[in-house]
């Protein structure tokens, strides 16, 4: 499989063909998503929850996002990868948006940036485009300023809201960005916009219209247990199966029954008895 560029995105939405996206945050995760043929991996700062157990993203740093971009592209080095730009590395200046974007690029191979934001952040969305870097918007539910938004609450459905949420990814299309995701917002907006837009829209809960679905692979697979969105479908339980897996250690290792001796190394021959000679002296 070949890795898939921005032109492919925008000819899969010109054609209608839906663009399935996934988070990951390891190596052996993004092995087994390029092997199941994803279009394009997040490496979403949602690991700070999925991975750290962190009670948010904010905490999140920019060098953890950088360790685990990186063993991302390593497992899965056809696939389009995007790096997630975590709390405080672009809202504070122009100039440290473009220098940590740029690190995703230069030091982890990314594809592409992800930053969240509209009307607020342009100026940052277009400094990274002028240089030369691929930018995915965010808007809707932004976790990053969950706090300003009184919690992880959908976004756009007053008409009030749902205009503020147009108007934000019109500014994002507007700055320069090439891709934007939609989060928690209803899917009657999720469609206008999609329309509206020339750039390839993806949704994670913005319902079925958008060019693209993202799920969080830590909800897809069963792994993360503290709270499960509303837009999440879980395609596995591997806490389940882990769980289980792990307690048939336990109780073999208690039972005498690990390790059997298969699971031994066997002396070379006649090595036994020079090695009980030895010890005797
Ligand atoms: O970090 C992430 O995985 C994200 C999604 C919640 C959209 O930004």
């Amino acid at each position: 499989m070949k890795r898939k560029t921005l032109q492919d995105f925008q000819t899969m939405k010109k054609k209608g063909e839906k663009i399935a996206f996934l988070t990951a945050y390891d190596y052996p995760t993004a092995q087994f998503a390029e092997a199941a043929g994803l279009d394009m991996l997040l490496v979403g700062d949602s690991l700070g929850m999925c991975v750290y157990g962190y009670p948010g993203t904010t905490p999140v740093v920019m060098d953890q996002m950088i360790f685990h971009a990186e063993a991302v592209r390593r497992g899965a080095p056809e696939t389009f990868v995007v790096g997630d730009m975590p709390f405080m590395s672009y809202q504070s200046s122009v100039e440290k948006a473009v220098e940590n974007a740029g690190r995703f690029m230069k030091e982890c191979g990314c594809d592409a940036i992800k930053l969240e934001g509209g009307v607020r952040v342009a100026p940052q969305i277009r400094a990274i485009a002028d240089a030369g870097i691929v930018v995915m918007g965010h808007i809707g539910l932004t976790p990053q300023s969950s706090g300003q938004l009184g919690g992880h609450k959908a976004q756009g459905r007053t008409a009030e809201s749902a205009k503020l949420q147009v108007r934000d990814a019109l500014a994002v299309q507007e700055a320069g960005a090439h891709m934007l995701l939609l989060e928690a917002i209803p899917p009657e907006v999720g469609r206008y916009i999609t329309g509206r837009l020339d750039i390839p829209v993806l949704s994670i809960g913005a319902g079925p219209h958008c060019d693209g679905q993202l799920l969080i692979v830590s909800d897809l697979i069963g792994q993360f247990q503290a709270f499960s969105p509303k837009f999440v479908r879980k395609y596995c339980n591997v806490a389940e199966t882990i769980t289980e897996a792990m307690k048939r250690y336990a109780a073999d290792v208690r039972a005498k029954a690990f390790p059997a001796d298969e699971h031994c190394y066997s002396m070379l021959a006649g090595e036994e008895e020079k090695f009980l000679q030895a010890v005797k002296e």
